[in-house]
């Protein structure tokens, strides 16, 4: 063990060097598609959010870098903070590999406020077995530091070795429940299944395994990424768990997996000593092209402090995992999603909806009340919108389009993305099909019977410069997906095809910058 937590370069070394590789990218930054409201690097390529939480007065978002190119490599941790969860501030790096344990990357895991008060993160160690890349797979451990600030970190090295073997063997959360320490990390087993493993502490420094907490049903998913595990409450008021996880080797069907790895939960139930016992199926996240390895954090748990009033707040990034994505040369590569509130709602499934401090993005609104659109027709709303939320109530008793809705980012050239109502398909579209860079596929939130039959329909539109990331009736669907606009103004249009659209109505804010442009 003391072999693997030597030092093969001074952290703060490291760190120094990472600073100027994301300042490098950053100087070469292109604005066109870098987010006004959402979480970004400076520079470098970004993935997984990382270690969330709220410590000593201040929101803490870490985040995967690579601070020397827009693509994935030697992982990092990027870092930001807020005392709002609006206005974020940049921090410095706060890992880099400096032992021997992580010294191809510090790669993702969580924070907790520890026992002693201070901030405990833990995170995966990785290597490459060969020392150079994949071909020979990866030797991955679990390792903990602790800070005082969130911001200056103190490495402890290794805390879970990996028994030999196991490939695949990361990404570690933990929670505190009735005085014991929990964390679940994914492996894949050496027949190549995807398991959620459980370990408990005491101390949080001395773990031990306690058992398979859930095993994919799938033989083909090879390895759960990322899971998540927290309680939520049912509308009778019982306890029930959510596993959630990022599962890799999951094949597309119908509207489901249609990316190349896919994140989404599971609701049943678990008591300490046990099992998770799954009560559904498998359901996504988020129904997007670009929704990955998302984390969530209880605004209560292990904090002391004044701002925790129990909600179950998620992250996830935009994953670029659709190609071709187009940023490459624009110095920068990723972004996360807005802060989801995360809880079970009437229906029994999983709602995920803008944290409600999200509202504090508002610059100026609009409200145009009800709107008609006739068949065939377009009624621009804003001439141009690069930092924009919409509102918007669609009335299906009086639609009768087969499609209709809003389209974005609708440039002189004829470019836009198109967010509708499907009538045919019983969903929520996403369609790029009119993009000028980039993917131009369409991806569909199904619609329940119950909200195919409803009144009325909700959409909540947050258009950023570069993505759109759509919430279908109070959060019961979401769709992250980039979106990248072309040259000139940026108007929004509401649209009908093969019938009418009665909007029962609309409300356009325009966003300000949450302070890291
Ligand atoms: C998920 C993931 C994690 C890993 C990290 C490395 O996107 O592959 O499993 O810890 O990214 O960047």
């Amino acid at each position: 063990m003391n072999d693997i937590n030597r030092e093969f370069v001074s952290h703060d070394e490291a760190l120094a060097r990472a600073e100027a590789g994301v300042a490098k990218l950053a100087a070469t930054r292109n604005d066109r598609w870098y987010p006004k409201f959402h979480i970004a690097s400076n520079g470098g390529w970004i993935n997984d959010p990382n270690g969330l939480c709220y410590y000593r007065g201040r929101w803490h978002v870490y985040y995967q870098l690579h601070p020397y190119s827009t693509q994935w490599g030697s992982c990092h941790w990027g870092h930001v903070s807020s005392d709002d969860m609006i206005t974020w501030k940049r921090e410095p790096i706060a890992f880099a590999p400096s032992l021997e344990a992580d010294r191809d990357g510090v790669f993702s895991g969580s924070a907790v406020t520890g026992d002693d008060g201070r901030l405990w993160v833990f995170y995966t160690g990785h290597r490459w077995a060969n020392g150079v890349d994949d071909a020979d797979d990866n030797l991955e451990v679990q390792c903990a530091a602790v800070s005082d600030d969130g911001v200056h970190f103190e490495k402890l090295g290794v805390i879970i070795d990996n028994p030999k073997g196991f490939r695949h063997f990361r990404d570690p959360k933990v929670w505190k429940q009735d005085g014991m320490w929990y964390m679940v990390f994914g492996m894949s087993t050496a027949d190549a299944r995807g398991e959620v493993l459980l370990y408990s502490s005491e101390n949080m420094r001395i773990w031990h395994f306690e058992q398979v907490l859930f095993r994919h049903p799938n033989p083909g998913v090879y390895m759960l990424e990322c899971p998540d595990f927290f309680p939520v409450t049912d509308k009778d008021g019982n306890e029930k768990w959510v596993i959630g996880f990022s599962a890799m080797g999951s094949k597309p069907s119908g509207f489901m997996n249609r990316n190349a790895n896919n994140a989404g939960y599971m609701i049943g139930t678990w008591e300490p000593g046990g099992q998770f016992t799954p009560e559904t199926e498998f359901r996504l996240w988020d129904c997007g092209h670009n929704f990955y390895a998302p984390q969530s954090f209880n605004t209560v748990a292990g904090d002391t402090d004044d701002n925790t009033d129990g909600r179950q707040i998620m992250y996830g990034w935009y994953s670029p995992f659709v190609q071709p994505i187009p940023l490459d040369d624009e110095g920068w590569c990723g972004q996360l999603t807005l802060p989801r509130e995360v809880f079970l709602g009437e229906d029994g499934d999983i709602h995920t909806v803008p944290a409600a401090e999200m509202a504090g993005l508002r610059e100026d609104s609009t409200d145009l009340g009800v709107v008609e659109v006739k068949s065939g027709t377009e009624t621009v709303v804003a001439e141009n919108a690069e930092a924009m939320e919409i509102e918007m109530t669609i009335d299906l008793k009086n639609t009768t389009a087969d499609r209709a809705g809003i389209k974005v980012h609708a440039t002189p050239d004829g470019s836009y993305t198109y967010v509708a109502y499907d009538d045919q398909i019983g969903g929520i579209v996403l369609d790029r099909q009119a993009n000028a860079f980039g993917d131009r596929g369409y991806r569909v939130a199904p619609l329940t019977a119950d909200e195919l039959a409803a009144d009325q329909l909700t959409l909540r539109i947050y258009v950023d410069r570069g993505s759109v990331e759509v919430y279908v009736n109070d959060g019961h669907q979401t769709m992250s997906s980039y979106s990248y606009a072309a040259d000139g103004p940026r108007a929004v249009k509401l649209v009908a095809e093969s019938g009418d659209l009665t909007v029962a109505s609309l409300t356009l804010h325009n966003l300000k910058s949450i302070g890291l442009e």
